[in-house]
C-alpha cells in the first residue's frame, strides 16, 4: 500500500484492485454521477481507468489519476481525489465520496491532505479545481479548505445533452499554511 498522507481517521493511498468493485458502485449511483463527466459507470470502466493510471508512474505530466481515501481502521475506500499533473508546477484535483461517507467532513479533510502533501512534498505552485456551477457541495468544499473562485464560464460546456456553467477555483502555494 502507497500512502501519501494520513490523519487519525483517513488514509491518502494509491489505488489497488480491491478498491475497484467498491469505487465503480459509488460512481454509477446517479447522485454522484449527476455533475460529473460519467454515466452508468461499471466495473470494466474502473478497470479500464485503474490499467491506464497504472502505465505511467505517478506524477507524470499531462495524467490524472486517483488517489484513495481509506479508513484507518478497515482501510474501507470511503471516496477519492483525483489528481492531474497539468505541468511542473500546476495540479488540477476533483473528488468524490461514497453516499454513505458524505456529509462528515472526510471530504475536506483528504483535500486538506492532499493541499499539504501538493505544496509541502511536491513543492506544487498552483493548485486549480473546476466545478459545475450547480453543484453546491462542490463549491463549499473548495471554498471551506481556502480556494478562490477565478471565474465563472457562462453555458461554456455542452454536457450530458445541456449547455452547462462552471466556476473554476484556484489556490497558490503562498496561499497554503
Ligand atoms: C463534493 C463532495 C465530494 C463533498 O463531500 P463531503 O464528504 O460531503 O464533504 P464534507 O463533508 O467535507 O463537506 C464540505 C462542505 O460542503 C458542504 N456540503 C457537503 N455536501 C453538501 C450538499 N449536498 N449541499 C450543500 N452543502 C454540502 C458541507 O456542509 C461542508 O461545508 P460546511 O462545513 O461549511 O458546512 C460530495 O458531495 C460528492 O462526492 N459529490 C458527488 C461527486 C461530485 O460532484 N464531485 C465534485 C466534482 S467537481
Amino acid at each position: 500500500m502507497e500512502e501519501i498522507a494520513r490523519s487519525e481517521r483517513l488514509i491518502i493511498r494509491k489505488f489497488v484492485q480491491d478498491d475497484l468493485s467498491s469505487f465503480a458502485e459509488y460512481r454509477a449511483d446517479p447522485s454522484n454521477a449527476e455533475f460529473q463527466s460519467w454515466s452508468d459507470y461499471t466495473l470494466e470502466d474502473a478497470q479500464a481507468l485503474y490499467d491506464k493510471m497504472n502505465a505511467v508512474p505517478f506524477g507524470t505530466e499531462g495524467h490524472w489519476f486517483q488517489l484513495a481515501i481509506a479508513s484507518t481502521g478497515s482501510n474501507q475506500l470511503m471516496g477519492d481525489l483525483a489528481v492531474h499533473f497539468i505541468d511542473k508546477d500546476q495540479v488540477e484535483v476533483g473528488f468524490t465520496m461514497a453516499p454513505e461517507f458524505q456529509r462528515k467532513g472526510i471530504a475536506a479533510e483528504a483535500l486538506m491532505l492532499l493541499l499539504n502533501f501538493l505544496f509541502k512534498d511536491l513543492n506544487k505552485h498552483r493548485v486549480i479545481a473546476m466545478t459545475d456551477a450547480r453543484n453546491e457541495a462542490s463549491r463549499r468544499l473548495l471554498e471551506k479548505v481556502g480556494f478562490r473562485k477565478e471565474a465563472h464560464f457562462v453555458d461554456s460546456i455542452f454536457f450530458k445533452g445541456a449547455w452547462g456553467s462552471e466556476f473554476s477555483y484556484a489556490l497558490l502555494h503562498s496561499e497554503w499554511n
